[in-house]
C-alpha cells in the first residue's frame, strides 16, 4: 500500500512520487490549502493539498486527526521560509495528488502530543493510543534494539537461547508466587515462575554448557517506579565457570550494548565489596556519579554526653555516620534542613543532626548546629578533621541501628545529589561482591540474600558453624543506584544444598518436597556452573532516561497490579471456579446495590469471614 515510510522523506526523494500510509498527526487550513502532518512508526512528514486536486481537495478537507490516511504525492522542497529544522523531513513536504481515507477515527480523550499531561491511568484506559505517541513509538523501538543486541551479543558468545517453563512450581526469589489452579489435580496449583532459575541450572546439568532466554518472570510484591509484577529478565547460566567468567561475559554484553545503541563506552566497571558499599555509601547498590560519603565517626562519640550520639556508638548494632556536603552551608536553607530532617523520617531516622561550619578556626564559636554543644572542643576538632571540612561545608549525621543510618543516610545523599546537581558523571557502572549469604529476617531467622542456590564461599562445616559471618560468591552489577542484574556461582553439590537448607530452617522432608527434583539432580554429575539475570526493563529504562518502568513495557501493570485497559484481573464465571475446584472468599459487591456498602454472596462466592 505505500513506497516509503513518512519519517523517512528526505532531500533526495525530491521529484518523486511516493505513496504513504499513517495517521493524520494535525490538520490545518492555511487560505485554502490544506496541510496533513501524517505521522507513522519512523516519523512525521507534511502534505499539502490545494483547491486544484478537485475531489481529493474536499477528501482533504474532511479528515480529523487520528484518521488512517493513504496519500499518494510528489515530494518537493520546502520554501526557504517554511523550513523546520527541528523536523528530520522539516526540509521537505509532499504535494498530495491522490487521497483515501482508510479509517475515520473518533476524537481521542487525550491529545496525542509529547506534551501531553494526562494522568497516567486515562494513558493506561487507551494505552493503544498512547503508545502512538512519539515518546513511546521511541521507547518500545529502542527496547526492540536492545533485545536484538543482547541476543546478538550472547549468541556470539556460544549461548543458546532455550525456553523454559511457565507453568511450574515455586521458585524463591524472595516474592510471593502467582498462583494458577489446576482443573486436572484437585486442589493444586501451579507457580509461575519468579525467575527460571531452577531450570537453567538443571539445563547445566543436562550439559547445555552455555544457556541464555529472555524470559518473562512473575513477582507478587510491592511495586514502585522500577518494579513490576510481570518482568522481563536476559537470564544467562554456563557451566565450568567462575565468577570472572560470568562477569566477564555480562560486562562485555552491557558494554557492547551502550556502545552500539548509544555510542557511550561504559569503561572499566570497578568492584567494590558489599561491606565497603554499606559504610561508603549505606547501599549495595550505589550510585557512584555523586561524590557525597558516610564516614565512621563512632570511636569519636562513644563518650559524647549526647545520647543520641554516644547510644548507637557503645552498641555493636548502632552506628553514627557523617556526610559532608561542600559548600552546604549556601546552598541549603533551613527549610531544606527540615524538608530533609522529614525525609530521612520516612527510613526510621529520628532526627538529622548537622553541623554547619561557619569558620573552623573558632572551634567554640565559629559552628553552627544543635549538637555542637554537648560534643567536646577535642572531638570537634577531630571530627573536623576526619570530614575534611572546610569553611562553608554543611555536615549532616545519622546516628541509630546500622540499618537505619545506612538507609536514611544512603537516601539522603542520593536526594542531595539530584536536588544539588552534584552528579560527577553520566554513566558510574560498578560491581558489588562478597555479599554475605545470609540476612536476619523479621521473625529473628535467617534469609538468603540472594537465593538458596548461591554458592557460599566458606565449606558446608563452616557455614553452619557462623552462617552470618558467611560470605557468598554472587555479584551484582549496579549503574547509577540501579540493580541492573545479580547471579551468582552456584552450588553443585547435594552437602552443600542441605547445609543452606539447614540454615534457612527448612527440613529435610520440606526440601525433598519442594526441590527434590534439584536435589536429585545434584547427585547425577552437576557441573561446577553459575550465571546472572538482567531485568531488560531496568536496562531499557536507564538507557531511554524513563522516569518509570512502565514507559518502556508496551502493555504494563499499575502500582496496584492491574491492568486498566483489559481490566485485569477480571471476575470468573462460578462455573469456572468450579471446574477449578475453587470457591472465592472475597467480598462481592451486589451489581443492584453497586453503589452502597452492601456485601452478597452469590453461588461459588463465600462472604469473607476475615
Ligand atoms: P534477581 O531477583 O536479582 O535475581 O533478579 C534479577 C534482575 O531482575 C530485575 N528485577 C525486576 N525488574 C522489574 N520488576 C521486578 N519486580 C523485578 N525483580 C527483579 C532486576 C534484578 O537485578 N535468578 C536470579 C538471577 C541469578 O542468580 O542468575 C534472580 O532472579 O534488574
Ligand atoms: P533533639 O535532642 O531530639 O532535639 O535533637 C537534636 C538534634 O539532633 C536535632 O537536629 C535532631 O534532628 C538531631 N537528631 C535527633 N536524633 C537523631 C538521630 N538518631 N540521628 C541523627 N540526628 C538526630
Amino acid at each position: 500500500m505505500r513506497s516509503h515510510y513518512c519519517g523517512d522523506i528526505r532531500r533526495d526523494h525530491i521529484d518523486e512520487t511516493i505513496s504513504l500510509c499513517g495517521w493524520v498527526d494535525r490538520r490545518r487550513d492555511h487560505g485554502g490549502v490544506i496541510f496533513i502532518d501524517l505521522r507513522d512508526r519512523e516519523g512525521i512528514v507534511q502534505v499539502v493539498f490545494d483547491p486544484d486536486g478537485g475531489e481529493f481537495f474536499e477528501l482533504a478537507d474532511k479528515v480529523r486527526g487520528e484518521y488512517v490516511l493513504q496519500v499518494t504525492g510528489r515530494v518537493r522542497a520546502r520554501d526557504e521560509a517554511t523550513v523546520n529544522p527541528n523536523m528530520p523531513t522539516g526540509e521537505i513536504e509532499v504535494f498530495g495528488t491522490e487521497l483515501s481515507i482508510l479509517n475515520a477515527s473518533e476524537t481521542p480523550p487525550f491529545q496525542l502530543d509529547e506534551h501531553t499531561n494526562v494522568g497516567e491511568e486515562v494513558r493506561l484506559k487507551y494505552r493503544y493510543l498512547d503508545l502512538r505517541r512519539t515518546e513511546m513509538q521511541a521507547n518500545l523501538q529502542t527496547r526492540a534494539r536492545i533485545s536484538s543486541q543482547i541476543r546478538q551479543s550472547l549468541e556470539s558468545q556460544g549461548f543458546l537461547d532455550l525456553e523454559t517453563p511457565i507453568l511450574t512450581r515455586a521458585t524463591p526469589e524472595g516474592a510471593r508466587d502467582y498462583l494458577v489452579p489446576s482443573r486436572t489435580h484437585a486442589g493444586k496449583f501451579f507457580a509461575l515462575p519468579q525467575s527460571p532459575q531452577l531450570f537453567k541450572q538443571l539445563l547445566m546439568v543436562s550439559g547445555f554448557d552455555r544457556y541464555y532466554q529472555i524470559a518473562r518472570c512473575f513477582r507478587d510484591e510491592d511495586l514502585r517506579a522500577d518494579r513490576q509484577p510481570e518482568f522481563t529478565q536476559i537470564d544467562i547460566e554456563a557451566s565450568f565457570v567462575e565468577e570472572k567468567d560470568i562477569m566477564d561475559v555480562a560486562e562485555k554484553m552491557v558494554s557492547d550494548l551502550f556502545s552500539n545503541v548509544l555510542n557511550i563506552d561504559l569503561g572499566e566497571f570497578p568492584h567494590m565489596t558489599y561491606a565497603d558499599a554499606m559504610d561508603k555509601y549505606g547501599s549495595d547498590k550505589p550510585d557512584l556519579r555523586i561524590p557525597l560519603e558516610l564516614v565512621e565517626i563512632g570511636d569519636l562519640m562513644t563518650d559524647v554526653e549526647f545520647k543520641v550520639f554516644s547510644g548507637p556508638a557503645n552498641d555493636p548494632k548502632g552506628r553514627i555516620a557523617a556526610m559532608l556536603v561542600e559548600g552546604g552551608n549556601e546552598k541549603l536553607s533551613r527549610k531544606q534542613i527540615d524538608d530533609y530532617t522529614k525525609f530521612v523520617g520516612i527510613y526510621g531516622a529520628k532526627g538529622l543532626a548537622y553541623i554547619k561550619c561557619n569558620d573552623i578556626s573558632d572551634l567554640e564559636e565559629g559552628l553552627q548546629s544543635p549538637i555542637v554543644k554537648f560534643i567536646p572542643v577535642e572531638v570537634r576538632k577531630k571530627l573536623l578533621e576526619r570530614m575534611g571540612a572546610q569553611n562553608g561545608d554543611l555536615i549532616f549525621f545519622g546516628a541509630d541501628k546500622v540499618k537505619v543510618v545506612n538507609e536514611s543516610l544512603g537516601a539522603l545523599r542520593c536526594k542531595l545529589g539530584e536536588d544539588l546537581d552534584l552528579y560527577t558523571a553520566d554513566w558510574a557502572p560498578l560491581w558489588v561482591v562478597d555479599f554475605p549469604m545470609f540476612e536476619s529476617d523479621d521473625k529473628g531467622g535467617l534469609t538468603a540474600i540472594h537465593h538458596p542456590f548461591t554458592a557460599p564461599s566458606v565449606s558446608p562445616q563452616e557455614l553452619i558453624a557462623d552462617p552470618e559471618a558467611s560470605l557468598s560468591r554472587a555479584y551484582d552489577m549496579v549503574l547509577n543506584g540501579t540493580e541492573l542484574g545479580g547471579g551468582s556461582i552456584r552450588i553443585h553439590d547435594e552437602e552443600m544444598q542441605k547445609a543452606v537448607f539447614k540454615v534457612l530452617g527448612i527440613s529435610d522432608e520440606e526440601a525433598q518436597e519442594k526441590f527434590g527434583f534439584l536435589l536429585d539432580a545434584l547427585k547425577y554429575g552437576a557441573p561446577p556452573h553459575g550465571g546472572v539475570a538482567f531485568g531488560l526493563d531496568r536496562i531499557v529504562m536507564l538507557m531511554t532516561a524513563s522516569e518509570s518502568i512502565r514507559d518502556v513495557i508496551a502493555f504494563p501493570k499499575t502500582q496496584s497490579a492491574q491492568c486498566l485497559m483489559t481490566d485485569a484481573p477480571g471476575a470468573v464465571s462460578s462455573e469456572q471456579l468450579k471446574e477449578l475446584h475453587l470457591r472465592s472468599r472475597a467480598p462481592v459487591v451486589d451489581k443492584a446495590t453497586e453503589d452502597g456498602a452492601q456485601v452478597a454472596a452469590n453461588e461459588g462466592t463465600e462472604k469473607a469471614e476475615d
